[in-house]
């Protein structure tokens, strides 16, 4: 194992209502890196995010993260694997029956902090993070798109992640929400020094945020590499989800 990965994932295969997903991932996230998940809709991203904090165990094949492996652990040994692991999950999840606060407070009292004290500092720390200091009191009916994703983000990031795991974080929103989703992710880099992984489809975002791309197809990685060396391939498939061609429907 080498130790500037924060996760390695090996041949990792899972087949769901007997359909083949995944079959036979291999993908290293570098520590303290962005890589952006590429795909085209249905093809998996979210299943094999969802392997990674232990939603879904593998059929086969290994996860490894921080050098241990996941994927046969207990619910009770994965606990501090989920608090290692920060997910902003597609819908944003907030409970719309509980405050801004008390959605961000959610898995500190979960885990039992009883101080409200140290639950109030955390809270305000995260939502300034995200840029909604004062907006505690509100209700998540009273929140725009954006300001959703973010208190989910805040909430995401308040047992501090080394890694947080972003499923299609811009989705839905417009183009200048979007960009100040991409400026967080960024921003959540160089000031936690986090790893992440950005699962999108959207190529202003990916050109924003990755330091390394990965492309999944038809249950496998179909290229890694940097951003640059992305842009630079000629590879037809490549070449098409970059420039937006779609080929469902040939
Ligand atoms: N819990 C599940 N049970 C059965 N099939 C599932 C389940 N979750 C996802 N799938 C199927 O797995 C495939 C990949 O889904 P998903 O990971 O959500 O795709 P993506 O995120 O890339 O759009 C889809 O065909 C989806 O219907
Ligand atoms: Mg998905």
């Amino acid at each position: 194992m080498s130790v500037d990965n924060l996760i390695e994932v090996r041949n990792l295969r899972q087949t769901l209502s007997g359909q083949e997903i995944l079959r036979g991932v291999n993908l290293d996230i570098p520590r303290g890196e962005t890589v952006v998940l590429l795909g085209q809709s249905g093809g998996g991203k979210s299943v094999f995010l969802r392997h990674l904090i232990g939603l879904i165990r593998p059929l086969s094949g290994s996860i490894k993260i921080d050098g241990e492996e996941i994927s046969r652990l207990s619910e009770r040994e994965l606990e501090p694997v989920r608090r290692k692991i920060g997910m902003l999950f597609q819908d944003g999840a907030l409970f719309d029956s509980m405050t801004v606060f008390d959605n961000v407070a959610f898995p500190l009292r979960e885990r039992g902090e009883r101080s409200e004290k140290v639950i109030r500092e955390k809270v305000a720390h995260s939502l300034e993070l995200v840029s909604l200091q004062g907006q505690e009191k509100k209700m998540p009916v009273n929140l725009s798109g954006g300001m959703r994703k973010r208190a989910a983000l805040a909430r995401a990031i308040i047992s501090e992640p080394s890694c947080i795991l972003y499923d299609e974080p811009t989705a839905g929103l417009d183009p200048i929400v979007s960009d100040t989703i991409n400026r967080l992710i960024r921003r959540l880099q160089t000031q936690l020094k986090v790893t992440s992984i950005v699962v999108t489809h959207d190529m202003i975002s990916t050109n924003y945020v990755a330091d390394h791309v990965a492309l999944l197809r038809e249950g496998r990685i179909h290229f890694t590499g940097t951003l640059s060396a992305l842009h630079s391939s000629t590879d037809p498939v490549i070449r098409d989800f970059i420039e937006g061609r779609s080929h469902e429907i040939d």
